[in-house]
């Protein structure tokens, strides 16, 4: 029999293998060409994983590049089921192997009973034997590699591309917690409007997304370099242009303190008793940008709360999932059909 813990991710599919670890890290992305003929649309998968997200910016007029999750959902189901079959392919669970495969699914905290239907949908799309669910919050927490705690609450903060999870969690579940569309996806919006307004250069997607991962930092008086090219707005010339850190402080701080206002939201709402649990135990950070320089320094002293960060904070939640994968009690505990 095997074990898979699955986050489909709005930006990476990260795939955890019962004995083997993390075995897939590829971007959720597809390229796909379309043509008519006559009346009928046809569409043609040229490019899954990074691959497809490498022609971003530069693929044919007709063929387009797709994320089938977005912001959190399932937004292209037949999409989604063959990207992820293609996945599974790539960790060599095969069609006949997937009718004898486990798999749980990782999905945002406070999400939509539909959400789960088309989970279960695209499963039986790839033949996945067993379907079971968590949700990010417990997943990243176990990813720490700690004990989910019998008597102190534990408080998660997951920072994705498109999603934000805020919330504390007990042993017995749930205590509270949303998710909100915000993330690495919306500093890489602001960048590319930023420099097209205050430096008439016009870049992609990838470039914004790079320039945040190289030389973004909350840490004081970081002076991080690099070059980035583009053309020109006006005109349209090819050209480059050197971004430091400090230039791209502001967007990311505008982005960072507004998540921080729901995280105290949350906060705010908690009983006493369990505020006072955090406050020993710290807020336990997860996703891709939590591996910004800084960030972790910057939540602690702007809530004035400890901290704890892994040392793979985008691959926390798929390796927590794959904690529950092999303890059969915490699998039958936090993972539910
Ligand atoms: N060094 C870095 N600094 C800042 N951000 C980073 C860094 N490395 C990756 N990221 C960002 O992390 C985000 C991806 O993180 P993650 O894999 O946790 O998201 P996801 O699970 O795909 O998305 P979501 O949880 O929103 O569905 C992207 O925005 C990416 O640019
Ligand atoms: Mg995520």
């Amino acid at each position: 029999m095997t074990r898979l813990a699955i986050d489909f991710g709005s930006s990476e599919t990260k795939i955890y293998m019962s004995g083997c670890g993390v075995v897939l890290k590829e971007a959720t992305c597809m390229a796909v060409e379309e043509w008519l003929e006559g009346e009928v649309t046809h569409l043609k998968v040229k490019a899954y994983g990074d691959k497809a997200r490498a022609l971003s910016g530069r693929a044919a007029v007709n063929t387009h590049i797709i994320n089938p999750v977005f912001e959190g959902d399932i937004v292209h189901e037949n999409l989604a089921a063959c990207l992820l079959e293609n996945f599974l392919e790539k960790v060599e669970v095969t069609r006949r192997k997937a009718k004898h495969t486990e798999v749980i699914f990782i999905l945002p905290c406070g999400c939509e009973p539909e959400l789960k239907k088309k989970y279960v949908k695209i499963a039986e799309e790839c033949g996945i034997g067993s379907v079971y669910f968590t949700i990010t919050p417990f997943a990243a927490v176990l990813g720490h590699n700690v004990t989910i705690s019998e008597s102190t609450p534990m408080f998660v903060l997951d920072i994705g591309y498109g999603i934000t999870n805020i919330a504390a969690i007990s042993q017995d579940g749930l205590i509270s917690g949303i998710n909100v569309n915000l993330g690495g996806g919306n500093i890489d919006v602001h960048i590319i409007d930023d420099l097209a307004v205050h430096r008439n250069m016009k870049i992609g997607a990838l470039t914004a997304e790079r320039l945040k991962n190289t030389v973004g930092s909350l840490l004081p008086d970081d002076n991080k370099m690099t070059v980035a090219d583009g053309r020109e707005v006006s005109g349209g010339t090819p050209a480059s242009l050197s971004v430091n850190s400090s230039q791209l402080y502001d967007i990311i701080v505008t982005y960072i303190d507004k998540i921080l206002e729901y995280v105290s939201l949350v906060m705010a709402k908690l009983p006493a008793e369990v505020s006072s649990g955090i406050m020993r135990g710290g807020i336990y950070l997860s996703g891709g940008v939590m591996k910004m320089d800084g960030l972790a320094e910057y939540i602690e002293s702007k809530l004035k709360v400890p901290v704890n960060l892994p040392e793979e904070p985008q691959l926390a939640a798929v390796i927590g999932a794959g904690v529950m994968l092999s303890s059969d009690k915490l699998f039958e505990k936090l993972a539910t059909d």
